[in-house]
């Protein structure tokens, strides 16, 4: 018989990395195993769970009858509805319902808050969330991803308008998202550092992959989608046109924000979605898109911003609110701002008296 104040175990770098899981991590990082934290490591299992299913189905879309293609439907957004888009979304619904823990989701493909009241008042947190992310690239095996955020649920919303959501995005105390690639990975931060999991297929396990990741200050690549370019207002067309001209960029866009902004948390760079005719206020929307990955770029010391103000900063006045979205490495988000700024020097504001 051992004496087990002299065992050794032989946790190695094998062993060790394989016992970390998600929900372990998130106790490790709050360094704590009380009420509070076991309620966000279990939300942050139950994530990872609906990640799980939403995976299954993508890898077996081209064989699920009905899993493929459009609903014939359109979204809050105005944007055609994805079977895809569907199904994640109801994913995330039946995960957290009779939870306990989360008591309000706000979708992007839901219009109104949806309200879980066998989980209110005990679980105090709502889920926000984009359920697939790049849904264009479903029919075509490309990736996507699910973005989230969890806030903590403030008041009692008795009107049932979530005006407690309606803040800047310090308030998140998690957000990340999970990249539906070559392998299934989940990236988190609950605001000490970002840290990537990579879900095990023989486990049913996200295992710990790389912790405490952090942005390059500069990286080659730019993200945009280029055919908007007749869209833009002056300071992204010039910030295009340095990049045509200048050596050392690589143009990178997938159409599917999460795998477009985790090559650049990755490798470096500027993802940049800016204000277009058609959407003045930019494409993404910040409560679920941009706010949860801006929360990452900082946390991974890289920038996230408007091209007016942090989006961390930016207080939306409605639930689905649009904001462009310049996001990545230091360097290189000041570079596209510096084209920003250039342009008001040059054209000092008109006198109100001339105005
Ligand atoms: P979603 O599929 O959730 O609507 O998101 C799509 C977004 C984002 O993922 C991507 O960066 C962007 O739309 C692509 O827009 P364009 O096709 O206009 O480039
Ligand atoms: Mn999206
Ligand atoms: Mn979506």
């Amino acid at each position: 018989m051992t004496n087990a104040q002299t065992y050794q175990p032989t946790v190695d770098g094998a062993i060790g990395r394989d016992s970390m899981t998600l929900s372990q991590h998130v106790l490790q990082q709050l360094q704590s195993f009380g009420p509070d934290a076991q309620d966000l490591s279990a939300l942050m299992n139950r994530i990872a769970f609906a990640g799980k299913l939403v995976a299954r189905r993508l890898t077996r879309a081209g064989l699920v009858e009905d899993a493929l293609g459009f609903t014939g439907r359109t979204n809050v957004q105005g944007e055609s509805v994805k079977k895809m888009d569907v199904y994640a979304n109801d994913v995330f619904v039946s995960v957290f319902q009779q939870s306990g823990l989360v008591c309000r989701l706000v979708s992007e493909e839901m219009e109104d808050i949806y309200y879980m009241p066998e989980n209110c008042p005990i679980g105090r947190y709502t889920l926000l969330y984009d359920p697939i992310d790049g849904s264009s690239n479903v029919d075509i095996n490309l990736n996507v991803g699910s973005i989230f955020a969890v806030r903590r649920q403030i008041g009692d919303d008795l009107d049932q308008t979530g005006s407690d959501l309606l803040t800047h995005g310090r308030d998140q105390i998690a957000a990340g998202y999970i990249l539906y690639g070559p392998s299934t990975v989940l990236v988190y931060s609950i605001g000490k550092g970002v840290h990537a999991f990579t879900l095990d297929p023989s486990l049913g396990e996200f295992i710990l992959a790389s912790e405490n990741i952090q942005i390059p200050q500069h990286g080659s690549n730019y993200s945009v989608n280029e055919g908007n370019f007749w869209q833009w207002d002056d300071p992204y067309r010039d910030y295009i046109r340095y990049m045509h001209r200048h050596e050392g960029y690589s143009g990178r866009y997938s159409g599917a924000l999460v795998g477009d902004f985790h090559r650049i948390l990755m490798q470096g760079g500027v993802f940049l979605y800016p204000g277009t005719i058609k959407n003045p206020q930019g494409k993404l929307r910040l409560l679920y898109e941009s706010a949860p990955l801006a929360f990452l770029a900082e946390q991974a010391g890289g920038k996230a911003t408007t091209g007016e103000q942090a989006v961390l900063d930016f207080v939306p006045n409605e639930l689905h609110k649009r904001t462009p979205l310049i996001i990545g490495s230091q360097e290189d988000v000041q570079l596209v701002e510096s084209f920003i700024q250039e342009r008001k020097i040059e054209r000092p504001p008109v006198p109100s008296s001339v105005a």
